[in-house]
């Protein structure tokens, strides 16, 4: 038994030849794929609640904090996604590089990110959803159908989230009967979601009320926000770890690599290029928004779907626009929840090959040729989350999987130097070790900022992990029984 046997990098790439995918994505088809996984509720839910829990109007260099460590692990990413350019994500790049045990380890952890992350959008979808039958029909779901029994409001205690599951449900069947998103309908989707951050932007600037922005940062002393990560630097780090969430995604772009026209070109620059312009349209939505609305309203009031409730209270002259950007960002939300939902299932379908978690989760559906089983499993796990866990909970959960992944993938990039340093690498990452370094301990300083209770959910759900792979997955591992024979 060898916790550490890898697959072998040349067989990897000659199967990923031989699949003859065709190779249609050009660099600029990426960078929208990019920003249509990117833009979703870490924006216009996360934002918000990074500012009223933690960062107040300095929620703006959280975003920049949170861009610099995702910068820094992107360069990471683009020197695996150009030198394995195969569909997989981090948990195949380190099952090549770094051995099963470690492989496992990020594959596990990435259920953090995209099952979690599915089910944290879920969340927000409800939100936004109520906001519009507000709007058009005058009526809400009553407050215990769309929130978790963990939440209540002036004595109303949540039962379930109804909404949140209603969604995934609906595109669990959308995933199964294999009508996946069209490039077209992701540029839609991608025009107008970008659309609606330009308008808030521009239209919102002049909104800005500067006292919304004194003091920039928490001030100690603050009744509500004792705690080191409450207020202050401590805050925006804090801060940093929840508005992470809204960079989740650029990874995706590392998925269509046996797809791309020049991967070993094209796979850096989509995910660069993609975060960058991110980077740019968050930290200026972060400003109008936390300058048209005090950050202590998105404690109360503004706490869900802040930005149509700044619009509403407001803009009011452009309470069109609320309803415009409220269907927008349904739409975009459930782009992010499919890209999600159909990340989860890629993963375990490639574990699942490997042996490493049962066959059900690589079992394609007669007809329609996709992992059906694996969807609906995942659905109940998704849907469970959904409908009782508190957004806040999910949400900063996936941000601390994914910092995590994040991490690793910075390590493996180092340790790859020097087990394979003869591997050719058509993109560097710059400054190796530095930026590698760099790019850790940044995504570790957010883990360490999203606090204690966030630590203890990770080390309990990578013990359970270590449990499965002890008992299940070294056992059926098709590449140890390999070596073996
Ligand atoms: N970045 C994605 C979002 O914000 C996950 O919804």
């Amino acid at each position: 038994m060898n916790l550490f046997v890898k697959k072998n990098l040349e067989q990897l790439l000659q199967e990923a030849e031989s699949k003859e995918l065709k190779r249609s994505i050009g660099k600029w088809a990426l960078v929208a794929l990019g920003i249509g996984a990117i833009i979703g509720a870490g924006l216009f839910v996360r934002t918000a609640a990074a500012s009223a829990e933690s960062a107040g109007a300095a929620v703006t260099i959280s975003f920049i904090v949170a861009a610099v460590g995702c910068a820094l692990a992107g360069l990471c990413y683009a020197e695996f996604a150009s030198m394995i350019p195969i569909a997989g994500s981090a948990y195949t790049y380190s099952y090549a590089t770094m051995g099963e045990f470690v492989a496992w380890f990020i594959g596990w952890d990435l259920v953090l990110e995209y099952a979690l992350g599915a089910a944290t959008v879920s969340i927000a979808w409800s939100e936004y959803l109520n906001k519009l039958l507000k709007s058009v029909a005058g009526w809400e779901i009553p407050y215990e159908w769309c929130h978790s029994p963990f939440q209540s409001d002036n004595g109303v205690h949540g039962i379930m989230n109804i909404p949140a599951l209603f969604i995934i449900f609906i595109l669990t069947l959308i995933l199964i009967r294999g009508v996946s998103e069209s490039a077209t309908v992701n540029g839609i989707i991608v025009i107008v979601k970008v659309a609606i951050v330009i308008l808030f932007i521009a239209l919102g600037w002049s909104y800005i009320n500067p006292v919304n922005h004194t003091p920039y940062m928490i001030p100690e002393g603050t009744a509500g926000h004792e705690g080191f990560f409450e207020h202050g630097w401590g805050g925006i780090l804090a801060g940093a770890g929840t508005v992470f969430f809204a960079f989740i995604g650029f990874d995706a772009v590392s998925t269509a690599a046996q797809e791309t026209k020049d991967p070993k070109r094209d796979m850096p620059f989509g995910i660069l290029v993609s975060l960058a312009i991110c980077t740019v349209l968050y930290i200026l939505f972060a400003h109008v928004l936390t300058g048209v609305a005090n950050y202590t309203e998105f404690e109360k009031a503004g706490k869900e779907a802040s930005v149509a409730y700044a619009i509403e209270t407001y803009m009011t002259k452009y309470s069109w626009l609320a309803l415009f950007v409220t269907i927008a960002i349904l739409a975009g939300f459930s782009s992010v929840i499919l890209v999600m939902l159909l990340g989860q299932s890629r993963v375990f379908f490639s574990m699942s090959k490997d042996g490493l978690v049962p066959p059900i989760f690589s079992k394609v559906h007669p007809v329609y040729q996709t992992p059906y089983k694996s969807n609906q499993i995942f659905f109940i796990f998704v849907g469970l989350f959904a409908a009782f866990i508190p957004g806040d909970v999910v949400g900063d959960m996936t941000s601390i999987g994914t910092l995590f992944a994040f991490v690793l993938v910075c390590i493996g990039v180092i340790i790859m130097r020097k087990t394979d340093p003869n591997t050719p690498r058509p993109f560097k990452t710059p400054f190796s070790p530095v930026v590698p370094i760099l790019g850790a301990l940044v995504c570790l300083a957010m883990i360490i900022g999203l606090g204690a209770e966030n630590w203890i959910r990770l080390i309990v759900w990578m013990l359970i992990g270590l449990v499965v792979y002890f008992v299940y997955g070294r056992h059926h591992s098709k590449l140890q029984k390999q070596k073996v024979a």
